[in-house]
């Protein structure tokens, strides 16, 4: 993770920047409930035309800033540079760093990566769509798409380092029909349209034997990939797993419009770096195949993430409880509080939304209005309600 170590310096530096440098936009500071005195600063940016957060941790002897986990952007690049322009204007005194930008290196093909709300207004230019799930290293993803040009391919991880050297291969192979999404995929079929997709890839999903909870095939996975899908269009699983091969065998036979076929050991015209250590292992590989039949009708989505009836005061929202809030599809946790230092504001960090996939985000409030920072929640149902539930708790 990019940081900076500084020589203690006056607040006041950072108040500075606020009034006088548009890149920084916030000093807030954690409010603890011990005698001890607080110790950690959240400094909103605005930097390169992205909002998100960096850390001051105030330590004895050398001060850390780093970003903030839940609002960090993606290229690593820019929080590098933010990091180095903080410390230029404030004109900081930096005892150690790790944010060179390495020459040389392609850099990220930040055009082709898009965030999970983006998907919310899905402009695809008209071109069918195929997704995949959990890409690793990216071989078929990459491969698929140099074989189908009209086809805009959409491969979504959840794991940072897998995407930042998808995006590099997409620079250096020019390709220009790939999305690519850091984030949890059984989030993203419920933001897309119905009828848009020709194929759902799954490829070695994690078998989460003792937490089969967090598998990505689900029946509520499945029901939407055959929304998704256009009549004709497949949803395609591999796995090396018999457990999970079994569990999805069961899956897979309940939707009631669709029909599934299976093949073992299958040769796939591209394998992955994990079909590659199966095959010397010599593992079966099962390979399910489910086509859609029918054409869905578009979901009814109405979610409207706004704070707007009166909030409480500042000072009980300072106070908000601390412990989980249980609802039957869903939880709230409000978590560490900032009182905003350079105007009248608070900012509470927040996990909310479903079990096995939370949402992490700060709530922002000032000038007696509240919003989601840096932006609003991805427009599920669950997170639906969790909105709900937290108007509860902020609204007077
Ligand atoms: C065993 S690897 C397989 C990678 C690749 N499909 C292949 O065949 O080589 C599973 C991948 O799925 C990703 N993954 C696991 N759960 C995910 C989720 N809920 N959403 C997106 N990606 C996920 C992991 O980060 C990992 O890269």
């Amino acid at each position: 993770m990019p940081h900076i170590k500084v020589a203690p310096f006056a607040l006041q530096v950072l108040d500075r920047l606020v009034r006088e440098d548009s890149a920084v936009v916030f000093r807030a500071e954690a409010v603890t409930k011990s005698a001890y005195p607080n110790r950690e600063e959240l400094l909103g940016m605005h930097f390169e035309g992205e909002r998100f957060a960096l850390e001051l941790h105030r330590r004895e002897e050398a001060w850390l800033i780093k970003p903030e986990k839940t609002t960090r952007p993606l290229d690593a690049n820019r929080i590098k540079r933010s990091l180095a322009y903080l410390a230029e204007k404030g004109k900081l005194d930096v005892l150690y760093d790790n944010i060179a930008v390495s020459p040389g290196r392609p850099p990220l093909a930040e055009k082709y990566a898009r965030r999970i709300v983006d998907f919310e207004t899905l402009d695809s230019r008209g071109r069918p769509l195929a997704i995949e799930v959990g890409f690793g290293s990216g071989r078929h993803l990459l491969y698929q798409a140099r074989k189908h040009p009209e086809i805009l391919h959409i491969g979504i991880e959840i794991h940072l380092p897998s995407v930042q050297q998808v995006l590099k291969q997409i620079e250096l192979q020019g390709l220009t029909n790939i999305w690519v999404v850091n984030y949890d995929a059984r989030l993203l079929l419920e933001m897309l349209p119905s009828n848009v997709a020709t194929a759902v890839y799954v490829h070695f999903p994690v078998p989460w034997d003792k937490k089969p909870h967090r598998r990505v095939i689900s029946d509520a996975f499945v029901s939407q990939a055959l929304r998704i899908l256009s009549p004709g269009g497949v949803l395609e699983l591999r796995t090396d797993s018999e457990r999970y091969y079994r569990y999805a065998l069961e899956v897979f036979s309940r939707p009631e419009t669709s029909r599934f076929d299976v093949t073992k050991n299958h040769e796939a015209a591209i394998r992955s770096k994990y079909e590659d250590r199966w095959q010397r292992q010599q593992k079966n590989i099962y390979t399910l195949r489910l086509h859609a039949e029918e054409k869905s009708p578009e979901p009814v989505r109405e979610v409207d993430f706004r704070f707007s009836r009166p909030l409480k005061s500042l000072d009980a929202l300072l106070m908000l409880p601390e412990n989980t809030i249980l609802r039957t599809d869903h939880f709230v946790h409000f978590e560490r509080r900032y009182r905003m230092v350079t105007e009248e504001g608070v900012l509470v960090k927040c996990s909310f939304g479903s079990f096995d996939r939370p949402e992490h985000k700060l709530l922002l409030v000032r000038s007696g209005t509240a919003e989601y920072y840096p932006q609003p929640p991805v427009r599920s149902l669950t997170n639906a309600r969790a909105h709900h539930t937290i108007g509860e708790f902020v609204h007077v």
